[in-house]
């Protein structure tokens, strides 16, 4: 999506959140109520911006629905969808390849299919099969528009009865980025904004994003692909425990290279207490290899208001990290020309 904006606009963005989220909790979706019946399986298909909302859908539904939900990134859904599956298909700019090759296999494969798109093909299409198209606010760049390409998501799920409480989680995220945007915003000097600080920390060096299995794992996911994105630069992530079992043996060598690696976590009261006992060894096992270890800790209740609380300290950190290195955080020029190689 060619948006050529000034680095001044990615502030903007990040400071309008939590209006998304108000402006989602307004949105009409009983278009979408005519596909009220027990599902086997729920998939969400898209890919970058606009696939993440599905792993925050995805672990926001673990503990509430008996079902399974499946982020799907790729051109074909998986051999279990079928006419017993949901399909959420969701592209910011509606012109996705992957997501369009993907919802052609979600409609051939009888799917009740529900679009989240600004317009494109994908509205177009699912217009044509009489899906309904669930329209979000364009303008913005994919990533800028997460409020806008999650929120929706859940709130379909509440209005078809599979889930509860999802109103009211999105109105306390609200609350809860409200607030801690005063903290982290760019008129608050580095000494107290903790995003600025964490840029601090990640600035000429690889930073390793590390959150926990089932509470901040897409959080971190965000970090990575925040950090990626907006200050063009490389970063990592991965998950405890899972990590604990590989990733944390392969901090010896090249003793150079792993000085530059800093570390952030990700951490959230509701972790099992088995995994803090593991992030604490975890950071006596790092002492002295790597630049730096450093924790955000989330803020607020419900997993959706905690999830975003760190997401947001990561959309801020990435973007002062851009400002560090004198990058305009907005075009991703390298996407672009992908999608226009691919187009060929
Ligand atoms: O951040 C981005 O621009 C990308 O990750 C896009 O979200 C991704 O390429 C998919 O495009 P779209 O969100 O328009 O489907």
């Amino acid at each position: 999506m060619a948006v050529e904006m000034g680095p001044e606009m990615m502030f903007e963005f990040l400071y309008n959140l939590p209006a998304q989220f108000e402006g989602c909790l307004k949105m009409d979706f009983s278009k979408a109520s005519g596909l009220k019946k027990e599902y086997a399986n729920i998939v969400v298909t898209g890919l970058g911006g606009s696939a993440i909302g599905g792993d925050i859908l995805r672990c926001y539904c673990q503990s509430r629905l008996p079902i399974p939900v499946v982020v799907n990134r790729d051109y074909m859904l998986p051999r279990f969808v079928g006419p017993d599956s949901l399909v959420l298909a969701v592209s910011y700019s509606g012109n996705t390849e992957e997501t369009l090759s993907a919802y052609e296999d979600a409609r051939e494969k009888g799917a009740s299919i529900i679009a989240f798109t600004t317009g494109g093909k994908l509205a177009e299409m699912a217009a044509l099969d009489g899906n309904p198209v669930i329209t979000i606010t364009g303008g913005l760049v994919p990533r800028a528009a997460t409020g806008y390409l999650f929120a929706p998501l859940v709130l379909v799920l509440e209005r078809l009865g599979l889930v509860s409480g999802a109103s009211e989680d999105v109105k306390e995220t609200v609350t809860v980025l409200t607030q801690l945007r005063e903290e982290i915003e760019p008129g608050r000097e580095e000494d107290s904004n903790r995003a600025r600080f964490i840029a601090g920390q990640l600035y000429q060096r690889i930073p390793v994003i590390w959150g926990c299995s089932s509470t901040s794992e897409v959080a971190a996911m965000r970090w990575k692909g925040q950090i990626n994105e907006n200050a063009k630069a490389p970063a990592y992530f991965n998950v405890f425990p899972e990590l604990n079992h590989n990733e944390i043996v392969g901090f010896e060598v090249p003793e150079d290279l792993v000085k530059k690696l800093a570390v952030i976590i990700l951490r959230d009261p509701d972790d099992h207490g088995r995994i803090t006992k593991r992030i604490e060894i975890t950071k006596d096992i790092l002492q002295g290899k790597v630049s730096s270890v450093a924790e955000v800790e989330a803020r607020g209740n419900s997993f959706l208001a905690k999830t975003y609380s760190l997401i947001y300290v990561g959309d801020y950190a990435s973007v002062y990290l851009a400002e560090l290195y004198g990058i305009n955080p907005t075009p991703v020029q390298v996407i672009d020309y992908l999608k226009a190689r691919m187009a060929e």
